[in-house]
């Protein structure tokens, strides 16, 4: 008689985290795991000492958006249900929220404006063209699980499903930039140096240790 073959194990049962759009009922927490992230490991916002409830309230921002579009993902601990890492997206077309600005976040903003300019001066910005990859945060207990990984992966595949044609990315530090790049086929097209960069002539951005520059990528979907 053949013997009983055991019942095969689903992802449930191997893996610890599940990836899954961004919803409204998660909004409080990864905004919480997203400011914990950035103003502690982030190059450019800890360098500035961005102010925690200004930062909490730009990110529930972009959040409450997320949860209209559908487009930004998110890994919960299968184990106790939280947010262990988020990947804030949006469609490029749409500019920033509406809200004031913190004037220590104003450089980190001139940067990434004038990344995106330079690469989008001759560019057709019509909706639903380039999908952006904009937040990237792994909570400290879960890093280097490949979760960032797997956030930037899940996010291609969604983009291609809801149509977009380019993905285009601004990673500050290397680690996100060895994800786009070596896992994930994204090509340089235009960096900024943070010893170079020159906010209203100062080198604001001169005192980072560790990181090297922010890198502007995309890739075709
Ligand atoms: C960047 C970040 C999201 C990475 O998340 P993560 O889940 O720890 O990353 P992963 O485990 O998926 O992969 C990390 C990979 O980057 C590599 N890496 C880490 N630091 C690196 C560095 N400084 N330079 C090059 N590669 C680096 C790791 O070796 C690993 O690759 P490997 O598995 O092939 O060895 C996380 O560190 C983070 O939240 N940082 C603070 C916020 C931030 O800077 N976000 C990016 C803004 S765009």
């Amino acid at each position: 008689m053949p013997k009983p073959t055991a019942p095969s194990s689903n992802a449930a049962d191997t893996d610890p985290h599940e990836i899954r759009v961004f919803t409204k009922q998660f909004l409080a927490q990864t905004a919480e795991v997203v400011t914990r992230c950035f103003l502690n490991h982030e190059a450019m916002t800890a360098s500035q000492r961005v102010p925690e409830p200004f930062f909490f309230q730009f990110v529930s921002s972009l959040l409450r958006r997320s949860h209209e579009d559908g487009l930004s993902m998110i890994a919960l601990d299968r184990h106790d249900g939280h947010v262990a890492a988020v990947l804030i997206n949006e469609d490029w077309a749409i500019g920033p929220p509406e809200m004031d600005w913190d004037p220590v976040f104003l450089p980190i903003i001139t940067l990434l404006d004038k990344l995106g300019q330079t690469y989008s001066k001759d560019l057709d910005m019509r909706p639903g063209f380039y999908f952006h990859l904009f937040m990237l945060a792994v909570d400290a207990p879960f890093k280097g699980r490949r979760l960032g990984d797997r956030l930037v992966g899940e996010s291609l595949e969604l983009a291609r499903s809801k149509g977009f044609k380019k993905a285009v990315v601004e990673a500050t530090g290397g680690a996100s930039q060895y994800i786009c790049r070596n896992l994930h086929g994204f090509e340089e097209r235009h960096r900024i140096n943070y010893k170079e960069f020159r906010y209203r002539d100062s080198p604001i951005f001169s005192g980072i240790r560790g990181e090297e520059c922010t890198i502007l990528m995309d890739r075709t979907l």
